[in-house]
């Protein structure tokens, strides 16, 4: 099994770094992050790192836990967030602001994930805001984009995600968009176990791509980084990972486990 495809060099055609993200979502209290993270590290070796970023976001408790561990052994693991709020302070009870996530070296934050979309509301607009407030604290907004089973059946898919992209990155300068990820999550692939192919995966990835270079330009198209999301698994990475504009992955569940996550990681060394 290992590497006897040729392996995508150092990001693929384009040159873009492949990143892999670890999305814990409300798992893992602050003792089992650190013990996850420790796996990780120790799962993974330098070299590694090479082909790859990697980032792992775990709820805001562990935050402050995982970057202790990070920071003490000098692990090449970009710590991220979940999601903050839009405003740098103020009267928002429960709120974590991107000011407070970049004293903690946060580099990553995930914004309008499908969870928050459908489950707290937020609009392309809020995104949008969010987005902003991740670029003034100098981090990187990771945007997540998809669409409904539901809408997939309706034939809407494509529209459906081209509209939250240019409403979330409403305003932006090409340069930045040049820098951003954009995460591309079918709803009705999030933790079902069911997996876009590889071929519709990178046909919505290249839609967006294609998007991007009608809206800002062929040079921001050109270093936007794509990540796939939806039930990506150490068996399935392989030939995801492989397609021309997918830049990496957004990963819930396998997540949770340092075996599986660094398996994902070290995709290239696992394709058939
Ligand atoms: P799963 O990998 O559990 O399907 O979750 C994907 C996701 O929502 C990552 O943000």
């Amino acid at each position: 099994m290992r590497g006897k495809r040729k392996a995508r060099d150092d990001g693929g055609a384009a040159g873009r770094r492949p990143l892999i993200s670890g999305n814990w979502k409300m798992n893992h209290n602050h003792f089992e992050a650190i013990q996850t993270i420790q796996k990780l590290a120790y799962a993974l070796n330098r070299d590694d790192y090479r082909h790859v970023e990697v980032s792992v976001h775990p709820p805001f408790t562990d935050l402050r836990s995982v970057q202790t561990v990070l920071q003490a052994d000098d692990v090449p693991i970009a710590l991220g967030a979940q999601d903050c709020h839009f405003e740098d302070k103020g009267a928002f009870t429960g709120e974590v602001s991107a000011a407070m996530l970049a004293k903690l070296d946060v580099s990553y934050v995930i914004v309008g994930h499908s969870e928050r979309r459908a489950l707290s509301g937020e609009t392309d607009e809020v995104v949008n805001a969010k987005a902003q407030a991740v670029l003034r604290h100098n981090m990187v907004p990771i945007v997540c984009v998809g669409e409904t089973i539901e809408q997939r059946r309706a034939g809407q898919a494509r529209d459906v995600v081209a509209t939250q992209l240019s409403g979330s990155l409403d305003g932006f300068d090409a340069a930045v968009v040049a820098g951003l990820v954009v995460a591309y999550e079918p709803v009705w692939a999030i933790g079902t176990g069911e997996t876009a192919t590889p071929a519709d995966a990178q046909d919505m990835c290249a839609h967006i791509r294609s998007r991007v270079t009608e809206l800002w330009g062929s040079a921001a198209a050109a270093g936007l980084r794509i990540q796939y999301g939806g039930s990506v698994k150490p068996s399935n990475a392989p030939d995801l990972m492989e397609q021309p504009d997918i830049d990496g992955a957004l990963v819930g569940g396998a997540s949770l486990d340092a075996t599986d996550f660094a398996r994902i990681v070290n995709h290239r060394l696992y394709a058939a």
